[in-house]
């Protein structure tokens, strides 16, 4: 199938393009590179030995992404492209508001235009907010968002239902919980253009340069060690679960037009739990100050997984410290890329 990915060249996109072409697909990724880097490309194409469509274009702009779907023949669409930055959003928020729900609805306009109806979204587990029951499952109510960027991906999930009753999509809304780690060739990993705000990212970061310390963002939480807790999921694990919505959604299991399902491992870890499992995993020094709570956080969170594994048929396969050791690895061969550009340039 021809899959369109948007955000195809971040993080997400990326790790799940090499996945659709695992299993005999043909993603067609579209990025504006705010937050990413295009030589990803280059490196999809490295890890699957097969060659892969790219165009640079801004879902902001509606012309443009009406223009390039005039030409292209779409199966269904993977929409990554969004700003996700929890703390990021707190302190702008219109930057959220308007990059995550312009883009949005620009692609649904687009799509019900040329009539491509199905589409995977990448939403979130901070549509939950506050939740109190853990695990949370996909039949709890929202809870008001805890920051803009969690407020978007309701929104995101709203209009998508309506679009989806509407015009007659068939859609399914992934709520992933955290996504860390990289792919085990260490070509593709976490790689923002601005600093990285999420825990592993800082965490490796840390690690590789010995630079500024880590922060432990409040202990004071209702929580045994009390850090915040989280569902840390391997990126591989998530993009697999991608491939699973596209290809239900071209069998007949498919239960009602808009599906929504939890993308975790159904497991929660604190902050410590993830600093000792990299020291664990990777023998590294690593330090850490603890500071106050940080804006837009909430206490904790993990996926109930049983709908998931059984719709989807999938369950996550990698543990946190398979998930911390992954995430070291591309650090270090990031670390050796960007010196090696440096010496060339
Ligand atoms: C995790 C915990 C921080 C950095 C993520 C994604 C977001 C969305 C939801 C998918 C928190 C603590 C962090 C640091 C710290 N995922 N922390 N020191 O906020 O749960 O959001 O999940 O849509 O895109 O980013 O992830 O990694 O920022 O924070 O103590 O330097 O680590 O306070 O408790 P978050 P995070």
């Amino acid at each position: 199938m021809n899959i369109l990915v948007t955000g195809g060249t971040g993080y997400i996109g990326s790790h799940t393009a090499v996945e659709l072409i695992n299993k005999g697909h043909h993603p067609i990724l579209i990025d504006n590179l705010s937050n990413s880097h295009e030589e990803v490309v280059k490196y999809i194409e490295q890890i699957t030995g097969k060659a892969v469509d790219f165009f640079n274009v801004d879902l902001c702009d509606r012309t443009a992404v009406f223009n390039l779907l005039k030409t292209l023949q779409v199966d269904a669409v993977i929409h990554f492209a969004a700003f996700k930055s929890v703390s990021e959003s707190v302190l702008d928020p219109l930057k959220y508001y308007r990059n995550n729900i312009d883009s949005l609805i620009n692609l649904l306009d687009a799509l019900v235009t040329h009539k491509i109806n199905r589409l995977v979204f990448s939403s979130s587990c901070t549509v939950y907010g506050e939740a109190s029951l853990m695990p949370v499952r996909e039949t709890d109510p929202f809870g008001p968002a805890s920051s803009p960027y969690g407020a978007t991906k309701q929104i995101g999930e709203q209009l998508i239902k309506d679009a989806t009753a509407a015009y007659g999509l068939n859609s399914i809304c992934l709520r992933y919980f955290n996504p860390a780690g990289a792919h085990s060739s260490a070509l593709i990993g976490e790689y923002p253009l601005q600093s990285p705000t999420n825990l592993v990212p800082v965490i490796t970061r840390n690690a590789i340069k010995k630079s500024n310390k880590l922060t432990v963002f409040g202990t004071d939480y209702h929580t045994p060690d009390g850090t915040c807790i989280r569902d840390y999921i391997h990126v591989v694990d998530l993009a697999k679960a991608h491939v699973c919505a596209i290809e239900r959604m071209f069998s007949d299991k498919v239960r009602s037009m808009h599906e929504v399902f939890n993308v975790g491992t159904g497991k929660g870890h604190s902050v410590l739990d993830v600093i000792h499992a990299f020291r664990r995993s990777t023998t590294m020094e690593l330090e850490y100050t603890i500071g106050p709570r940080r804006p837009g956080d909430i206490e904790q969170i993990w996926a109930a997984t049983g709908l998931t594994e059984q719709e989807l048929n999938w369950k996550a396969q990698c543990s946190l410290d398979e998930i911390v050791s992954s995430a070291w690895k591309w650090e270090q061969q990031l670390q050796q890329q960007l010196i090696k550009k440096a010496d060339a340039s």
